[in-house]
């Protein structure tokens, strides 16, 4: 444990995650490298069959957060990749389009343009907030700004033999929200472990992911606190996730744990590694083969 967490704050981050069991002394590490052993996804240049299941994973639009000249040019340009990118997400008919957070660059202005945008995606929409849609620590009048328009906080939805859970990863940090953060844990915990059960495989998805290039990197801005990282993905490998996708590094992305793929997409607002905007495509086949395609949103004239 680093020394600069109070067990207080330690057991609140744990705590946040739905990983209060861990402290119950079960041995998630030894579970995970035993599901770990059964089938995990290989990636392939293309699949054998059709895909059992399709996955647009979108990163980061945050509207305003592009390099333009103004602050309101920004957004400008960044809307107009946006709805670009909804027009290309329909002609593609994915099964789920998953937003991995900062759909807006201030969360104030998080009801500006998205209602009008989300009525026209066709396919079912699954949304796990940002930083910037919900900044630490978390806040409930910030958070029903969110809602307001995204309708849930953190949301599943189960499509063929999966099941796709989108969280909120502002609760890895410290909050005074218990309230909110012990609803998120008692919900994540039940949908996880009940996917399991159910005979669902697990696809978990997150704005910040638990780490950027290594399990053991230093604590920083774009990564879970290293006290959390490697017992919340044993909990999740141990409970069949067999994909992470998330947002927030503005890089793309892919490493893996115990082979699960972690991944992080291009962006449609800025891209720090200076790819060109667009999003992934995750085809998933019956065997777990997968492709994770870039699709490239061009550079779209301001309205
Ligand atoms: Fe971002």
């Amino acid at each position: 444990m680093k020394e600069r967490f109070t067990r207080r704050e330690f057991l609140t981050t744990l705590e946040a995650i739905g990983l209060t069991v861990a402290l119950d002394g079960f041995n998630w590490s030894k579970a995970a490298e035993d599901s770990a052993a059964a089938l995990r996804p290989k990636k392939a240049a293309a699949l054998e069959g059709k895909p059992v299941i399709t996955i647009a994973h979108c990163c980061d639009p945050q509207l305003g957060f592009g390099e333009a000249a103004t602050p309101e040019e920004a957004y400008a340009d960044d809307l107009a990749r946006l709805r670009k990118e909804v027009e290309l997400l329909n002609k593609l008919n994915p099964d789920l389009v998953l937003f991995a957070g900062d759909m807006t660059n201030n969360w104030k202005e998080v009801a500006k343009d998205w209602p009008e945008v989300l009525k026209t995606i066709k396919a079912p929409v699954l949304v796990a907030p940002g930083n910037h849609d919900i900044p630490d620590p978390v806040k409930a009048p910030v958070v029903t700004v969110f809602a307001d328009v995204f309708g849930k906080e953190y949301d599943s939805i189960v499509l063929g033999g999966w099941k796709i859970i989108a969280f909120n990863s502002q609760y890895v940090r410290p909050t005074e929200e218990k309230e909110l953060y012990d609803a998120q844990v008692e919900w994540f915990r039940s949908e996880l472990e009940g996917a399991k059960a159910a005979g669902l495989r697990s696809i978990v998805a997150s704005h910040v992911p638990p780490f950027v290039k290594s399990l053991d990197e230093k604590d920083e801005y774009f990564n879970f606190p290293a006290t959390l990282r490697q017992t919340f993905l044993d909990y999740l490998v141990a409970n069949d996730a067999t994909f992470y996708l998330a947002g927030h590094t503005h890089t793309t992305l892919e490493r893996d744990y115990l082979g699960t793929p972690i991944l992080n997409g291009e962006t449609t607002s800025r891209n720090f590694d200076r790819r060109d905007f667009g999003f992934r495509l995750l085809k998933i086949g019956e065997k777990l083969d997968y492709t994770w395609d870039f699709v490239e949103v061009q550079k779209q004239p301001r309205r």
